[in-house]
């Protein structure tokens, strides 16, 4: 079921404006930067375009969802999450979500991004499965991109939230940060990708396939020399995928 959209007048804003606070107030505090970048991603990222089904509607906030593999440790983020709607429950949790992903990216050092509001809330939730499988490789990633409507370019860029945060052996079963400052947004992502094994550092299976895969491979040479270029394409990546499944104005 959906619930029906948010009317996003000046009262509504009013609000975002006082839970941005809140939600930059909670992550100085926690720390919690990536995991909420990681819950925004979650969300949004079980997108099919041809049903238009999944996508940011606030929907992983049921366990049936969180429960899923792909989300293990996301519920961290729902509870954090969870006074902040209480204080203004008029906020979708679709809405509250992006905006605790777009919040994580900017305090954090990233580009400022444009945030398309009014997500509708569903308790319809996607099969399991929708979300990128990290042992897989560049034709995985570009059936579940591809089938949210994104391009190999948004995969890349997107990719780049990597940047912050690490992996957990007890959550995923890889273990270790991307960059020596997880709690920075940068191109280092990028920077270490081209070096290859760093010690200490992770790459996923899938961040290998990145740079093995000629396409994506521009990009990331792109990225790791141009960390305006890389801004410039996330923000707008990252604006795409927040608003999956809307028709904004
Ligand atoms: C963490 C896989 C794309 C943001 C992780 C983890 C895995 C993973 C395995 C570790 C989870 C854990 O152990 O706690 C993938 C794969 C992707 C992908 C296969 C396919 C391209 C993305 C995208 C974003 C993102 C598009 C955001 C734009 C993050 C963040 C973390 C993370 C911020 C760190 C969370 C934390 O420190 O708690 N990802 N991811 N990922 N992912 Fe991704």
């Amino acid at each position: 079921m959906s619930a029906a959209a948010p009317v996003v007048d000046a009262e509504y804003m009013a609000e975002i404006e006082r839970a941005r606070r809140d939600l930059r107030a909670l992550i100085a505090s926690k720390g919690c930067a990536p995991i909420m970048l990681r819950l925004a991603w979650h969300d949004a990222g079980t997108y099919d375009k041809k049903t238009k089904t999944g996508g940011p509607n606030g929907s992983v906030r049921f366990p049936q969802e969180y429960s899923h593999a792909a989300n293990a440790g996301i519920k961290i983020a729902i509870d954090l999450l969870e006074p902040i709607k209480q204080k203004h429950p008029k906020i979708t949790y679709a809405d509250l979500y992006q905006l605790a992903g777009v919040v994580a990216v900017e305090v954090t050092g990233g580009p400022t991004i444009d945030l398309f509001l009014a997500g509708r809330d569903s308790s319809v939730c996607p099969e399991e499965g929708r979300l990128p499988d990290a042992k897989q490789g560049a034709s995985h990633l570009r059936d579940v991109f591809y089938r949210m409507g994104l391009s190999d370019k948004d995969i890349v860029a997107l990719s780049g939230g990597h940047t912050l945060g690490k992996a957990r052996l007890d959550r995923s079963g890889f273990d270790g940060a991307w960059t020596k400052d997880p709690l920075k947004f940068d191109n280092s992502y990028f920077v270490e990708l081209l070096k290859g094994d760093s010690e200490g550092l992770l790459k996923l299976p899938t961040d290998k396939a990145l740079v093995e895969d000629p396409e994506f491979r521009r990009y990331i040479e792109i990225y790791a020399k141009d960390e305006e270029a890389f801004f410039r394409d996330y923000a707008e990546s990252h604006k795409k995928l927040s608003e999956l499944g809307f028709t904004p104005p």
